[in-house]
């Protein structure tokens, strides 16, 4: 799989430096022995953490292998797919909230919507938005292999129109998981509060914030590297709203309004 959060860049690119050191002659060997510790730190870093947290349940490791082995070819990558850590956090934050109704913006397959659809009560009720057709009907398909999935309404379309549609009407989310297009994140942000989408107390918590470390390296920005710096400084100005980032794969904020 191709490393799309920074700690996993992190640990490519000091595994690449240790051979790079290896292989030139007269390398300081302190240097090399600093990047092998550096590098042994780094690529464990995954390992441990998946290894130390709440195991996923049999039905979410058949979804991640269907995701993994499916041919994707255009805009959608296997890659996309949160995984174990992230999705047994979002788990424990429905949990621990006490969440009863929860917004997604960005099904996908359906990993994270199954993760957190398994710690609802029998009552609870999850909105996935997707955008593509064809994936959302693949993750119908997975989830309904288990028992949790039929807590997961698929809402088909661009996540703006059914924001809309959602606004003003009925009750609000406890829980709103943002992980759709990063373009519009600044857009859903606004919707979700302007819409009286989250209920009192309710927490959004936004996926990719971190975005490779793109925002702070002061290389070339993507466009979502680009999208992801606004959202960030946006939500940072926000006296509106209290917020942490956390280096959670490709970094997740935590948001409330004050
Ligand atoms: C990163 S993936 C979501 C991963 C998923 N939450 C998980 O953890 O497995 C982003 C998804 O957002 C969808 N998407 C992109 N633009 C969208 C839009 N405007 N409205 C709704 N969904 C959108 C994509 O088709 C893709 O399936």
């Amino acid at each position: 799989m191709r490393p799309v959060a920074p700690a996993d860049l992190i640990a490519d690119g000091l595994e690449d430096l240790v051979v790079r050191l290896g292989r030139t002659p007269g390398t300081d060997p302190e240097a090399l022995a600093l990047a092998r510790r550096l590098s042994t730190l780094a690529s464990g870093l995954d390992g441990y953490l998946r290894e130390s947290t709440s195991p996923e349940s049999a039905d979410l490791e058949a979804l991640a292998a269907a995701t993994r082995d499916h041919q994707w070819d255009g805009h959608l990558e296997a890659e996309m797919l949160s995984g174990h850590v992230e999705g047994q956090f979002l788990a424990f934050l429905t949990r621990a909230t006490g969440a009863r109704r929860v917004l997604e913006l960005g099904l996908f397959t359906g990993y994270s919507a199954l993760a957190i659809a398994e710690a609802l009560p029998a009552d609870g009720r999850l909105v996935a938005c997707e955008l593509d057709e064809g994936v959302a009907a693949m993750a119908r398909g997975l989830l309904d292999r288990s028992p949790a999935g039929e807590r997961i309404a698929i809402e088909i379309g661009p996540a703006a129109e059914t924001l809309a549609r959602l606004g003003g009407g009925g009750a609000p989310f406890d829980l709103v998981f943002i992980d759709a297009d990063k373009a519009g994140y600044v857009d859903y942000l606004e919707a979700v509060l302007g819409g009286g989408l989250l209920a009192e107390g309710g927490v959004i918590c936004v996926d990719n914030t971190l975005m490779q470390g793109e925002p702070w390296t002061g290389e070339p920005r993507t466009v979502n590297g680009e999208a992801i710096t606004r959202f960030n400084a946006v939500v940072a100005a926000d006296d509106r709203l209290r917020q942490v980032v956390l280096p959670l794969r490709d970094g997740l904020t935590l948001i409330q309004r004050v």
